[in-house]
């Protein structure tokens, strides 16, 4: 029988848009048509060009995928765009930006990025991404070797942090059933006993803990918060404590989480004290290292790390403290036999018995099954700058916070929170004649909104006992003492303009 070609047929010989050998000259005047526009957003001189409600409702209309089922010119699209997102989008490279924990990324991570997402290899089994699995296990194998993990290590990268720790979370649950109450939580589900599993971390920790916890069918309220001291670090003498309440009640701990670099406080909790008591309890050490995991390279916070190679499991993120494009975060364990609890032998995919030890592949050790080849920018960016230039950068960062924090003690304007352990300072914006914490509050978050929607900085606002502070978070090491402290003049300016604006009102 004779088939008709369908109508499409005709559309599809009259163009070629998919990157192949045909298209590689249209492909190469893409890339230089985008370029011009990167440049532009490089030399745009604001953090952010501003916003008012107004244009956000129009822009939002302006988003809209209208007239889809005709093709348009690259060059028309691109302008539209332009206007639409590049000329909005927040450049985290701006000394004015120091809001979130987003950082200024490596040339030779970008580069990667474009030859990973051009030639799309996916990392999942050896047949889709062959010598790409090689450097994916080299660049696991120099950070198991920078936190002094001994063979039996191995790791995999994820999307980030929060799937990092759910990654830990999940492997402390599952190995703590299977070990000591013979549940096999994957092959058959879990019994009572596991609504007992208790895990504890500092009440400073990331949400993620609280989050992952919930998903992972083990309730919010699984997770102990433990109170931190002066310095924001985990009181050992208080986790001892809350672990000695939970098992009176009848519950069960499992694991503790310990934070190198909280988010707000970039406080580092004491590792070495902690593994001694999570080990005398039996219980897994998980360690969040998404902020501070990479500045094991420094010499100013290396010794942070003792111990390190004790925990079960760490998560680092490289999408912050590495200079990485987003998404690019792994997930480590002491022991490589632990990653099974992830593990899935699929038929079409990687069946058990095709298992070959000079042919990985990866997906045995990951949630995700396509992945991208996220391990090619950090391992670009580590053969081109070193580890001295990354290391060298992170100094710079603690070292600006420490010498804004230094002027900021001398401002009657300001109440700081804490002595900066790494990049961040929370403080706030209070005048000594108002004592009312509430108008504190409006007159801080006032500050932050305005100078966000002015495009003239990005600072972070977070709550300490209730109270509204303001953050920076410096991950920028191109960024200057002085820049900083002319922020916080804009700061102290707004402040004071709003406050009278209140006394009059
Ligand atoms: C300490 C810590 N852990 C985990 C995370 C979550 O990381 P991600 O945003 O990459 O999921 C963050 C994010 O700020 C963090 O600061």
């Amino acid at each position: 029988m004779q088939l008709n070609k369908p109508s499409s047929f005709k559309e599809l010989s009259s163009n070629n848009y998919l990157f192949n050998e045909e298209s590689a000259k249209l492909y190469g005047e893409y890339i230089d048509k985008t370029l011009n526009y990167i440049q532009q957003f490089l030399s745009q001189r604001k953090f952010y060009k501003g916003d008012n409600i107004d244009e956000i409702k129009k822009n939002k209309i302006k988003a809209r995928l209208q007239h889809i089922s005709q093709t348009h010119s690259i060059d028309n699209v691109l302008e539209e765009l332009n206007e639409l997102y590049i000329k909005n989008a927040v450049s985290f490279h701006n000394p004015n930006y120091v809001a979130h924990l987003n950082c200024p990324i490596t040339l030779p991570s970008i580069v990667a990025e474009l030859l990973a997402t051009s030639i799309n290899t996916a990392i999942e089994t050896w047949d889709q991404s062959n010598v790409a699995t090689f450097i994916e296990q080299e660049v696991i194998k120099w950070i198991c070797s920078e936190y002094n993990f001994n063979e039996s290590a191995d790791g995999v990268f994820t999307s980030g942090g929060t799937q990092s720790n759910f990654m830990g979370l999940l492997l402390a649950r599952d190995h703590y059933a299977y070990k000591n109450l013979g549940i096999n939580i994957k092959q058959n589900g879990w019994s009572d006993d596991v609504s007992k599993f208790r895990i504890f971390c500092s009440e400073k920790s990331h949400f993620s803990i609280k989050k992952n916890a919930g998903l992972l069918g083990l309730g919010f309220d699984a997770v102990i918060p433990v109170k931190v001291d002066n310095t924001m670090r985990m009181d050992l003498f208080e986790l001892a404590l809350e672990i000695e309440k939970v098992k009176k009640e009848g519950n069960i701990p499992i694991a503790v989480v310990a934070t190198l670099g909280t988010t707000d406080y970039g406080s580092f909790d004491p590792l070495e004290e902690i593994t001694t008591l999570a080990k005398q309890n039996g219980m897994w050490l998980h360690v969040d290292g998404a902020y501070g995991g990479c500045f094991v390279l420094t010499e100013t916070h290396n010794h942070y790390f003792k111990a390190i190679e004790k925990a079960d499991s760490v998560t680092v993120d490289f999408h912050k403290t590495l200079f990485q494009p987003v998404s690019c975060s792994a997930f480590l364990v002491k022991d490589k036999q632990h990653l099974q609890y992830v593990s899935y032998y699929a038929d079409y995919l990687n069946p058990l018995e095709s298992k070959d030890e000079e042919r990985p592949d990866l997906i045995e050790k990951s949630m995700q099954t396509t992945r991208r080849f996220d391990a090619l920018k950090v391992w670009l960016t580590l053969k081109t700058l070193g580890t001295k230039t990354i290391a060298s950068y992170l100094e710079s960062v603690h070292f600006i916070i420490k010498n804004v924090y230094e002027n900021v003690k001398l401002n009657n304007a300001f109440e700081i929170a804490h002595v900066p352990a790494l990049s961040t300072l929370v403080f706030r914006y209070k005048h000594k004649d108002v004592l009312d914490d509430i108008v504190h509050n409006e007159i801080n978050l006032h500050i932050k909104n305005t100078l966000y929607k002015s495009g003239k900085a990005s600072v972070a606002s977070t709550k300490l006992n209730g109270v509204t502070y303001l953050k920076f978070t410096l991950l920028n090491p191109k960024n200057t003492v002085e820049n900083l402290l002319n922020i916080v003049k804009m700061i102290e300016k707004e402040g004071v303009a709003y406050e009278s604006q209140l006394k009059t009102a």
